[in-house]
């Protein structure tokens, strides 16, 4: 069971709407534009604001989905929890490492905050309103998904779902990871701010 929830997880998160939506749109490789990650915050940056919404949903969705139907399909299981964790954790790997796309994918957080509504839709809350105050104060993307991902996990704990704490802890290890090259820039006071232009990530 567990290796079937983890296949279909990770083929849903492995789907690249970023990418889809912009070739779609007649934008070009998104990966060759600003950052050259896949997500929503680079397809901002194309200036389409209504694909960078789109991306945000449905990069966020495909995690909630895997989720949520993992956890509908196992309703009668003891270990319902460690397989919604399974697939959460399966969903951000798909996004970050995509088979379709030659395992080179994006940073996860949209995915991240997508699995983290499924899992507890408070704590999903939390995190997001995490991610929003603090992009209000910085303008900051990057920084405002490495404030959430660091804090996410250990909001699980209140309730004492280690199964999630696990998955979550997992998605905010590689999100710090995936992100290496833009601590190096907010550090440095280089990263821009949201709406921004920007290098591509070395
Ligand atoms: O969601 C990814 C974001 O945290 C950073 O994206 O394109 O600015 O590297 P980017």
């Amino acid at each position: 069971m567990s290796l079937l929830v983890f296949v279909f997880s990770y083929l849903l998160g492995a789907v690249p709407f970023g990418l889809v939506l912009t070739r779609t749109a007649g934008l070009g490789d998104i990966r060759k534009i600003g950052s050259g990650n896949i997500g929503a915050t680079n397809v901002l940056r194309t200036g389409r604001k209504d694909l960078a919404l789109a991306t945000l949903i449905l990069d966020s969705g495909k995690g909630a989905i895997a989720v949520l139907l993992v956890g509908i399909a196992t309703i009668a299981r003891q270990d319902r929890e460690v397989l919604m964790a399974i697939a959460a954790g399966a969903a951000f790997l798909g996004h970050c490492f995509p088979v379709y796309l030659g395992f080179k994918g994006g940073k996860g957080v949209a995915t991240f905050l997508g699995t983290t509504l499924a899992l507890g839709f408070t704590v999903g809350l939390i995190a997001c309103g995490i991610w929003l105050a603090t992009a209000a104060l910085s303008r900051i993307s990057s920084l405002s998904a490495l404030v959430a991902a660091a804090i996410t996990p250990f909001l699980f704990l209140v309730n004492g779902q280690w199964a999630f704490f696990g998955a979550a802890l997992f998605m905010s290890a590689l999100i710090f990871f995936r992100h290496r090259a833009n601590i190096e820039r907010i550090m440095a006071g280089t990263e821009p701010r949201i709406g921004q232009g920007k290098k591509a990530d070395s």
